[in-house]
């Protein structure tokens, strides 16, 4: 607790009592209330212990609609803050009616790997929680992308810890330069959606340090949030909520973490004890009587001592002093139901251009995109698909599609599900576009996956290019399965039915992935001429679309995550969602060979692999340097881009390294740094410096909980993507680094885990 003030520095408020003959007087005794960081102490002071017990649980929001809010205590000047949900834009339940913008769902934004405009769209996201006067958004959420079928994916970044933490760090800071929190969830592991509440996940110290905490790390390092939300599940044993391991030791004492941290919706299972003990300050949305009553009787046996009660006090009013409503920067009005206007039209063109950074082009034959100048009728045409779930207050209309090219799904569902200010379906965005979409057949009837040869035919016919959106949708709740990764029998049938149509006579064929997680190309990619992987790309899918098919705008993104050929094929396969035929039980065996760490090493092909994409022009990499041989303390890495094609475009170079195997067995290559260029034009080139240090590089050694990087030689591997290499650099380690000692409290694990050497 910081350090206490003397009581006449102290704001004090007069309070007034009733005197014995019932008339009110002033009381002789002064009430400090909050005013800033340095009244706290005096405020704890001045705080019954039911006050205390009330300010641990959440108690309803001020603004409608929002996910929930703190307890407030105006005799001591404590107000309620609001927190609202919101990785894709800030969300209010539906039946609120509340809008904001819809962005591209944060898979597409990390697609992107452009870190500024990450950063722009968290600022767009943080001006339109101040507007409506919420003093938190719950994210960035950031769990890894475990297995193609977690069901949360597509709110989440990457399967690779850096750029998921370094996405993360940049959301941070665009919405708190605005004056507004963040919730950095769920801390952590939460990779499922199956049996989150009770599954209990058993990962080495390793794997979790070096994978499932490290973004997380890096948030707290490079951006501090100001709060964080501990996940549903247990992590070797205890709940997240009550894991004083991952919340003491880690979060706070390793990591430096000083700001509050709150359970996720129902994730403190109403036991405040185990909660404060675990070193996790607020129960959201609540705590109910009985977890209230357990605390009082336990600190008034001693058994919980009130300096940890006091702790999570000190935590939660330190955000509250930092609040927009206690510094009255923002005001609520529940009869608000749309973004202001100065925001609503920029955030909306926002929400357009950052969605082509984030397409990834997965297939280009014969420059089949852009379109040509030919092409004024568009042929479109898409499957149907309902989402496996649809709860927590997503209206049902958003989770279902009969014909998916004129109506995607524009985000994700559940509590990442935005009231769009508006929207711009596909139809309506190729209009906007000066194209002319045809979608029926000789009868006028739309088509969908149902269509017939004759009708493929007739759309042949009667448009210049075909384009096919195959949409797949999933929010929380449930996981996907074989049925959401692969196409099925009438989607396949689509796909050939419309190719062979267009092909015929001599025209073209798109298709468009409206997924939010890897889809199965590999059955049906031959037959079509282009693969454009939009994701879901937010409220104005329909004029981003057209703005890249037409070239008016062009793809840039990368794949975050690899696209397997086979779902067997993922580490994880065997330990997902469960294991040993225990539902409540998932063992991660495959350790710290997530995504490409695994697909590399153990040379299992994917269909695209981590870090791909192409682009409508052409990029060349060279002048690799480094400036030395040797690291000791930092090394420099440099290199140049330069657009060797005919159209404009934007490349994402990447830093991989190859570590030797010593006392600690390394995957063949990791991800040590990324950046994407400006828009560069036809010979036009970009110099990039990444600056690399010895904690970037070294291996979480359980046996002595260290960093450590071992000596050897390593090499720097530039890339366009984790397989397509274009430049190696041989670096040396003289002697072995300890680059950072941890707490030693970690977790003893018992796990067959998957080793390069026990094969
Ligand atoms: C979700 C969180 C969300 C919270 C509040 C939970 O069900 O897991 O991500 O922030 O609800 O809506």
């Amino acid at each position: 607790m910081a350090e206490e003030l003397p009581a006449s520095s102290v704001p004090t408020a007069t309070v007034t009592a009733d005197n014995s003959s019932g008339q009110t007087v002033a009381s002789v005794e002064q009430t400090p209330i909050l005013v800033d960081q340095a009244s706290i102490p005096a405020v704890i002071q001045a705080m019954t212990l039911d006050e205390k017990i009330n300010l641990i649980g959440g108690a309803g929001a001020a603004v409608s609609g929002a996910a929930g809010g703190t307890f407030a205590i105006p005799r001591l000047g404590i107000p309620k803050l609001t927190f609202a949900d919101g990785p894709a834009g800030l969300r209010f339940g539906s039946t609120a009616n509340k809008s904001t913008t819809g962005f591209p769902i944060p898979t597409a934004l990390s697609s992107s790997f452009n870190k500024d405009l990450m950063y722009n769209v968290a600022s767009a996201m943080g001006k339109e929680t101040l507007d409506y006067g919420v003093d938190v958004i719950l994210g960035p959420a950031l769990n890894i992308h475990r297995d193609p079928r977690g069901g949360r994916n597509f709110e989440y970044y990457s399967e690779d810890p850096l750029l998921s933490g370094e996405m993360a760090a940049q959301f941070t800071k665009g919405v708190q330069d605005q004056g507004v929190g963040v919730s950095m969830k769920h801390f952590a592991a939460n990779n499922q959606e199956t049996n989150r509440q009770s599954v209990n996940e058993i990962i080495s110290e390793r794997a979790l340090r070096e994978i499932y905490l490290a973004g997380f790390e890096r948030v707290v390092k490079e951006a501090q949030p100001w709060t964080v939300m501990s996940s549903y599940n247990s992590i070797n044993g205890p709940f997240s909520a009550h894991n004083s391991w991952l919340l003491n030791d880690v979060l706070r004492s390793d990591w430096g973490f000083n700001g509050m941290v709150m359970t996720d919706w129902g994730g403190s299972k109403n036991n405040g004890i185990a909660m404060l003990k675990g070193g996790n300050d607020l129960s959201m949305p609540s705590l109910n009587a009985v977890g209230k009553a357990a605390v009082k009787a336990a600190i008034l046996d001693g058994s919980l001592k009130e300096e940890t009660l006091d702790e999570a006090i000190e935590n939660i009013l330190n955000l509250v002093v930092k609040s927009p409503t206690f510094k009255k920067l923002s005001t609520v009005d529940n009869s608000k139901l749309n973004v202001s206007t100065d925001l609503a039209a920029s955030d909306a063109q926002l929400s357009r251009e950052a969605a082509p950074e984030g397409m990834v082009l997965l297939k280009n034959n014969n420059k089949a995109l852009p379109f040509d100048k030919g092409v004024k009728k568009v042929g479109i045409v898409g499957n149907s698909y309902t989402m496996p779930s649809c709860g927590f207050g997503t209206p049902a209309s958003a989770c279902t599609t009969d014909n998916a090219a004129s109506k995607m799904f524009l985000m994700g569902t559940g509590s990442a599900y935005v009231t769009p200010t508006q929207t711009v379906q596909l139809p309506e965005g190729l209009k906007n576009g000066g194209y002319l979409p045809v979608n029926t057949n000789a009868t006028g009837s739309e088509m969908n996956e149902n269509l017939t040869a004759d009708d493929a035919a007739y759309m042949a016919q009667n448009s210049d290019i075909g384009v096919i959106v195959i949409a797949r949708g999933s929010g929380e709740g449930a996981d996907g399965n074989a049925t959401t990764f692969e196409a099925s029998a009438k989607e396949s049938d689509l796909i050939e039915k419309v190719s062979d149509a267009y092909h015929a006579v001599n025209k073209k064929v798109v298709v468009v992935l409206n997924v939010g997680a890897p889809f199965n190309t590999v059955s049906w990619r031959d037959k079509v001429d282009s693969i454009l992987l939009s994701w879901q790309p937010g409220m104005e899918a329909g004029n981003a679309l057209t703005d890249v098919l037409s070239g008016k705008a062009y793809p840039s993104g990368k794949l975050p995550e690899t696209f397997p050929i086979r779902l067997e094929d993922a580490p994880s396969y065997a330990n997902f969602p469960s294991s040993d035929g225990n539902p409540n039980l998932v063992k991660y065996e495959e350790d710290i060979y997530v995504g490409y760490r695994y697909y590399s090493t153990f040379k299992v092909k994917p269909a695209y692999e981590f870090g791909y994409g192409l682009s409508y022009t052409m990029f060349d990499y060279s002048d690799f340097k480094l400036n030395k041989d040797t690291l000791s303390n930092k090394i420099k890495v440099s290199f140049k881009v330069t657009n060797t094609g005919t159209n404009v475009g934007k490349e994402a170079p990447q830093l991989y390294v190859s570590a030797p195997d010593g006392k600690l067995e390394k995957p063949a290559i990791e991800l040590k740094a990324f950046g994407k260029t400006r828009e560069l034009k036809p010979g036009q080139k970009e110099t990039f410096n990444f600056f690399i240090d010895p904690k970037d590089i070294a291996s979480f050694d359980e046996s002595t909980s260290s960093w450590i990087v071992e000596k050897g030689t390593y090499q720097f591997k530039i890339g366009a993507s984790s397989s397509d290499i274009r430049g190696t650099l041989d670096f040396k380690v003289d002697k072995d680094i300890v680059a950072e000692v941890d707490n030693n409290n970690g977790p003893d694990v018992e796990l067959d885990r998957l080793s390069k050497f026990n094969q």
